[in-house]
């Protein structure tokens, strides 16, 4: 997997994530995805996935102060988007596009055919930004949160799946 340098886009700066950025993007994932349920991506798993070579981790913001991060894990022909969240006081900014783009970039660069990414069933802002992104949704999932919320897998192929 390619471990591209960091990048400028536009005025946004998007860099790999270091362990020094766990702490924020644990406490991101806190808020803005994991609200609701049990905090399974808690410092030690995010710096575990930083520190993954199968893994990429990028950042918008210095260190401590991260706004935007996306968590990419590659297994087989296929990358999963595990974890993506933008600040809210940062959103409907192009920032998610700018990070989401980097990503697939990478996952392209990588040889990847798919990009595989959940979201919950209600989570209406999720699921409009990957279609606008050309992800199409699949299956729904009962329960596919902690045993309580529903979920929808979304894929977008890259290349011809053979
Ligand atoms: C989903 C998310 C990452 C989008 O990030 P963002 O930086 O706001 O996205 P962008 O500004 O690049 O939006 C691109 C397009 O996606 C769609 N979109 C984004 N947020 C939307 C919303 N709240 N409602 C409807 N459409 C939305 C729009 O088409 C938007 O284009 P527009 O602003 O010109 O209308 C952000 O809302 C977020 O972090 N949500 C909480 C965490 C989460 O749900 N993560 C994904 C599941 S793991």
């Amino acid at each position: 997997m390619p471990n591209p340098p960091a990048a400028v886009i536009s005025h946004l700066t998007i860099r790999l994530a270091t362990p020094a950025d766990a702490v924020a993007i644990a406490a991101l994932s806190r808020a803005q995805i994991e609200h609701g349920l049990p905090w399974t991506w808690r410092e030690p798993r995010v710096r575990a996935a930083i520190a993954d070579p199968d893994t990429n981790v990028i950042v918008v913001g210095r260190p401590g102060a991260v706004t935007a991060f996306g968590l990419m894990y590659y297994a087989d022909d296929d990358a999963h988007l595990l974890l993506f969240a933008v600040h809210r006081s940062q959103q409907r900014r192009g920032i998610g596009s700018a990070l989401l783009q980097w990503l697939e970039d990478a996952a392209r660069a990588a040889g990847a055919s798919r990009i595989r990414v959940e979201a919950r069933l209600d989570n209406e802002a999720a699921r409009s930004f990957y279609n606008e992104h050309g992800y199409h949704e699949g299956e729904i999932v009962g329960r596919m949160y902690s045993g309580t919320l529903d979920g929808v897998r979304l894929e977008k192929w890259l290349r011809e799946p053979g």
